[in-house]
């Protein structure tokens, strides 16, 4: 049994069928509540879904939906500490570590608060330590530069975090990620900086994932080459992870340890010890105000009624979008430069998390789960894909974000941002109907032929749907707020579609075989076994490698 035997999965089937042949538009012709209804405010923060092709039936029915999934009952046993993750058997707790830490929270009689309470204050410490010039490199000066090494969650939160608030940050830092195993990264990061005054951070949950490891090595053995003593890394290297043995062996100094918990997956764990870079660059204050403003999100989702519940909207909205109408895709559009990394970020954190295709009984479900996620920067994109979401013959769901006051107001530009994102959505949802476009070129004084021709190259469907997020202004707190409003909008995207979110097999398997294949590049001879693409490809490789 997938959810697509449920009575409400079934009546939603049919309601798609009556409302593909409406449209968004005339929707808001016939009820002119449509914005109040299809709208959540909060203090500092507007969401519009009301340009989505729903209508209060679309909404009544996924409430039905979410009832028959025992969604609630899911949300409780997430914040509660229970083993949802079922295919690693373990909690799922993100959210304790941003709760109040002065309350308890027991998981196999651990008080997880108590864990994140003193791994906050040894950041907390230790930022002050560097900051204040307390923490000295090897020729004892001040450290002037971060450099974090991580891959997937143990970097695109931090660099997604640090990229969108540099405009508040108090410290004097600099600070640069290396993720990709490709040298030319890391070097280059390493050219960028004084070794002398540099502080690495290895995040990695895990300790083994190579890319990381491989980036972790190559650091080391720069700052050796500069400093000629071993003693060099306890001043110059701290990790982040859970497996304390792994980085002891690397030659980290126990003391310089982040613990990090595996009840924290991954795409879920800037709010973790995985977050030092932040707090570093940003300041711990600034950190604390991110934490913040994801509470207020958990206390949002934990307690809204679900019709104004708006991760769980957003949630409908996509499950609605995808398997329902069939829309492959969704476009994030952040009209905000300081977001310019954040559609990456979304881009692991819903398809890692919900890219799946059996059930949590391991069924293969006859529906779309995630669209793909891709997007851009909104004006950026305007030049170069929109072409595509306004007149290509797939319908892309947008989200547009943007914020009502600019970080940095530099005269007229911030309305000219805004205005762009209002009419993109507008001409998205409306389009332009064949009858204007004939009057409009009849105007130009166009000859009938000439219409004949241009017309229909002309015409917008329209119909396209999107919701809209508008900020005050991006802070610390309100990114916080973002990114906890995505998170738990897959996390109920994850209890509707019946998928498990919190594992990631598809990526692991991809690291196992990465590593049988280093193994071959490096040995002498051909390889054989293979498919014949796949050995022909590494032993064309192979005869050609040094070569230029
Ligand atoms: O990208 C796959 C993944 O397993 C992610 O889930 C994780 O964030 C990333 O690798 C890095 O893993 P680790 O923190 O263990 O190095």
């Amino acid at each position: 049994m997938t959810r697509s035997s449920l009575p409400a999965w079934q009546a939603l089937q049919k309601h798609a069928e009556d409302m593909q042949q409406q449209s968004i538009k005339a929707l808001f012709d016939t009820d002119s509540k449509r914005f109040e209804r299809f709208s959540v405010q909060r203090p500092g923060l507007l969401f519009d879904y009301s340009k989505q092709n729903i209508n209060q039936l679309t909404m009544a029915l996924f409430a039905e939906l979410a009832e028959q999934c025992q969604f609630t009952d899911w949300r409780a046993k997430m914040f509660a500490g229970e083993r949802i993750n079922i295919t690693e058997d373990r909690s799922v707790l993100h959210v304790a570590l941003r709760r109040d830490t002065s309350q308890p929270l027991l998981v196999d009689g651990t008080d997880v608060s108590q864990q994140v309470a003193e791994q906050l204050a040894k950041m907390k410490q230790f930022c002050q330590q560097v900051h204040s010039g307390q923490w000295r490199g090897y020729t004892d000066k001040p450290i002037r530069h971060i450099v974090s090494i991580g891959v997937g969650g143990s970097n695109l939160g931090p660099e997604m975090t640090t990229n969108a608030l540099k405009a508040y940050k108090t410290s004097d830092l600099t600070v640069h990620y290396a993720s990709n195993v490709d040298g030319n990264q890391i070097a280059d990061v390493l050219d960028s900086v004084d070794i002398e005054t540099t502080l690495f951070i290895i995040s990695s949950k895990t300790f083994t994932t190579s890319e990381t490891m491989t980036n972790a090595n190559t650091a080391v053995k720069h700052l050796l080459a500069a400093a000629g003593d071993k003693s060099a890394i306890a001043k110059h290297f701290v990790a982040v992870s859970t497996n304390t043995e792994k980085v002891t062996q690397f030659g980290i100094d126990a003391n310089n340890i982040f613990d990090m918990w595996d009840w924290v997956g991954g795409r879920f764990s800037l709010w973790s010890t995985i977050g030092l870079p932040i707090a570093l660059y940003l300041g711990y204050e600034q950190f604390e105000q991110l934490l913040q403003g994801a509470r207020d999100i958990d206390q949002h989702f934990q307690t809204a009624p679900l019709e104004k519940n708006i991760p769980f909207i957003m949630a409908c909205l996509s499950v609605w979008n995808c398997s329902f109408l069939n829309a492959r895709s969704q476009v994030i559009l952040p009209y905000d430069q300081v977001l310019h990394r954040l559609t990456a970020y979304l881009q692991q954190a819903e398809m890692e998390s919900n890219g799946k295709h059996v059930n949590f009984a391991g069924d293969t479900v006859d529906y779309n789960t995630v669209p793909t996620i891709w997007g851009e920067i909104g004006i950026n994109g305007q030049h170069a894909f929109y072409q595509y979401l306004h007149q290509g013959n797939n319908i892309v769901p947008a989200d547009f974000i943007g914020s009502i006051t600019p970080i940095r107001d530099i005269e007229q530009h911030h309305d000219i941002l805004i205005a762009n994102m209002f009419a993109q959505a507008e001409a998205l949802m409306c389009g332009v109907s064949e009858q204007e476009v004939r009057s409009s070129l009849a105007k130009q004084g166009k000859s009938d032929d000439e219409i004949n021709l241009i017309a229909p190259h002309k015409v917008h469907q329209g119909n396209r749907p999107s919701s809209m997020f508008l900020f005050d202004k991006i802070t610390p707190y309100s990114l916080g707020q973002l990114i906890a409003l995505y998170e738990h909008k897959i996390f109920s995207q994850g209890i509707l579609l019946e998928v498990c979110s919190f594992d990631q097999w598809g990526v692991e398997l991809g690291k196992g075989l990465a590593n049988n294949i280093h193994a071959e590049i490096l040995a002498e001879g051909e390889v054989s076994g293979h498919d014949s693409s796949t050995r022909s490809l590494i032993n064309f490789y192979k005869a050609n490698k040094n070569q230029s």
